[in-house]
């Protein structure tokens, strides 16, 4: 791995109530890189997706978009910083694109 990371994300726990979803998840996203989050169903594909977006709110760990803390933004603020959300593929998929 060289160069800065697009999306980098450290050590994100997530938890829905008291149910804890994510633990200290981390990925790393380079300039031109596709990656592909894998995952029997209820593995926490879509929390990772929400979590790096700002929708559901990490309780550790961070989120940097090219360098940046993105972590703890609201959503809107984490889009406007150029990191998008594409949810609504009708075959299942979703993903996250960086503008
Ligand atoms: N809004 C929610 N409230 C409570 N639990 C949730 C919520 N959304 C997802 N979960 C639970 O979190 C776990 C991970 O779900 P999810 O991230 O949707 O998995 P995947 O996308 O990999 O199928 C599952 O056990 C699911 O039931
Ligand atoms: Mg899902």
């Amino acid at each position: 791995m060289s160069g800065q990371a697009v999306v980098q994300v450290e050590d994100l726990d997530v938890y829905y109530g008291t149910s804890q979803i994510l633990f200290g998840v981390g990925l790393s996203v380079q300039q031109g890189e596709t990656m592909a989050l894998l995952g029997r169903n209820g593995a926490g594909k879509s929390t990772t997706m929400k979590a790096i977006m700002g929708l559901a709110p990490a309780r550790r760990g961070k989120v940097t978009l090219r360098g940046r803390v993105v972590s703890g933004l609201k959503p809107h603020h984490i889009a406007r910083a150029g990191l998008g959300c594409d949810c609504a593929h009708a075959d299942g998929q979703s993903g996250a694109a960086v503008a």
